[in-house]
């Protein structure tokens, strides 16, 4: 049994980062046989591109996929732990794992992710949920052949969960779950401790890929036939800092933009690091893709400073209006939390203007949570719910005005779009986002799936639009 230890999570040194490969042996190879998964995945783009690693690394062992957790033999919930509603709705669905568990009794369930990175969560699971056969964390998805082997082997749960700062594993193998676009990690970790978040402690530190390995991926993915990649990390606006090399960001996005691959994406954008070569570079090549992801958290630099993000409402506002300048065609979206500890109606203020006057493309909006172990977590709160509630409503009014007026500019006009599914509103209809991260619903046969054509964009709503081939 290895657990999750809070004190260590929260520990940086100066030590190397190890760039391992992945293998797996052969007596793992069969175990799996006959046998099928489904892994429920929660959380952000980091969790859904680990789960495509995991998937894979079952089907090495032979585990066939299942689209319903009912059919399973083998059950996984990937998680996440950013806020009390990630984590509750996890607890939720372990206490129907465990009726699943006692109607067959031999299927296989388990955790994974960053709530099993969490001392406090994994005490829980060994307080009440001993039912669950395997407990791994975000540090050691390789090893998921060897951990799913002792439990398979043994009658009781096995907690295997590395508190360490984290190393590279190279050379996972993935089953992505799209033909046309895929995820590319470019860093892992996060060592920013923004007050609030509990990321720094359940990834560990920030380990940049090396530079060849992402090209690498990124060439090999285009000749597979992709057309869009997007550069997965935390913040990878710091990508290289950690390597103390000559590259940084920018470099990277050029070297991606210069395999020739047709769209370019990249999340998430700390405003911290955002250099003006950086803009220079998204606004220099048309497949890096006119679409930044800016969360701005709070306009209020009272809050800014509490919740360490090192940058003020003025210096957020300038670095807004550099890129809109060099990227005009950019669309611009963000995060932002209400009822941060201490947070008055005259910082909330400070946040409706910096919407009113960023005006958004959109954005995601949540109230603040408090993440056992994070600083904030301990801050003095006596905002009532009832005020915060009502200022996320004031907040979701204001983002939707203009997310329906970002949309509105678009009708009658032609714009490229990647077609990548059948759409979900209807069978008829296939969907897609334009280069600035439009959903578009488009009238066009299933044989135009995995293009990237030009729409005529004929209806708009607040969160998606309508449009036929032009
Ligand atoms: N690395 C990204 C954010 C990743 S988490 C960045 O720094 O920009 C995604 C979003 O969840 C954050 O931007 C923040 O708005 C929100 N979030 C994180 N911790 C939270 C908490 N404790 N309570 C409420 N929202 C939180
Ligand atoms: Fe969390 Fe801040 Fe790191 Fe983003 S930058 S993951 S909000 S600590
Ligand atoms: Fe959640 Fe972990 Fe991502 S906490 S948001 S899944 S990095």
């Amino acid at each position: 049994m290895l657990m999750p230890h809070l004190a260590e999570a929260k520990k940086r040194t100066k030590n190397k980062v190890m760039i391992k490969k992945y293998e797996i042996k052969d007596e793992f190879k069969k175990l799996g046989l006959g046998k099928t998964y489904f892994i429920k995945t929660y959380g952000c783009q980091m969790n859904v591109h680990d789960s495509e690693n995991i998937k894979a690394i079952l089907e090495q062992m032979g585990f066939k996929e299942v689209s319903s957790m009912d059919q399973a033999d083998l059950v996984l919930l990937n998680t996440c732990a950013i806020r009390e509603n990630a984590h509750n709705k996890v607890f939720g669905m372990i206490g129907r794992l465990k009726h699943m568990k006692e109607e067959k009794p031999n299927i296989i369930t388990g955790i994974c992710g960053c709530m099993a990175q969490e001392e406090v969560v994994v005490n829980e699971i060994l307080d009440k949920y001993r039912f669950l056969d395997i407990v791994f964390g975000t540090h050691n998805i390789n090893e998921l052949p060897m951990i799913l082997a002792k439990a398979m082997h043994q009658n009781k749960i096995e907690v295997d969960v590395k508190t360490i700062e984290g190393d590279i594993i190279e050379n996972m193998p993935v089953k992505r779950d799209s033909k046309y676009k895929a995820w590319v990690n470019i860093m892992y970790g996060c060592d920013k401790f923004c007050t609030y978040c509990i990321v720094p402690y359940t990834r560990g530190k920030q380990r940049s890929r090396r530079f060849e390995d992402i090209i690498n991926e990124v060439e090999s993915l285009k000749k597979d036939g992709y057309k869009e990649v997007t550069l997965l990390g935390q913040n990878v606006n710091a990508y290289g800092k950690d390597l103390g090399l000559d590259y940084d960001m920018s470099d990277l996005l050029e070297g991606v933009a210069n395999t020739g691959i047709e769209r370019v994406r990249f999340v998430t954008s700390h405003p911290w690091d955002f250099t003006d070569k950086m803009i220079e570079v998204i606004g220099k090549y048309p497949n890096i893709m006119p679409y930044i992801h800016l969360p701005l958290q709070s306009g209020s630099d009272r809050i800014l400073k509490l919740m360490g993000r090192k940058y003020t409402k003025e210096s957020y506002l300038e670095l807004f209006d550099k890129i809109k300048k060099t990227v005009p065609n950019a669309s611009i979206t963000t995060d932002i939390i209400v009822g941060f500890p201490g947070e008055t109606e005259e910082d909330f203020l400070e946040t409706l203007d910096v919407v009113n006057r960023c005006k958004y493309d959109s954005a995601f909006t949540f109230i603040f949570s408090p993440r056992e172990g994070t600083p904030a977590a301990k801050m003095k709160d006596d905002t009532p719910l009832s005020v915060k509630e009502e200022r996320l409503h004031r907040l979701n009014e204001t983002v939707n005005k203009y997310a329906l007026e970002a949309n509105q500019k678009y009708l009658g006009k032609v714009v490229s779009v990647l077609l990548e599914n059948v759409s979900e509103k209807d069978e008829g209809m296939l969907a897609g986002y334009t280069d600035t991260m439009k959903l578009v619903n488009v009238k066009a046969p299933k044989d135009m799936l995995g293009k990237i054509v030009d729409v005529k964009i004929t209806d708009v709503k607040t969160w998606s639009m309508d449009g036929e081939i032009a």
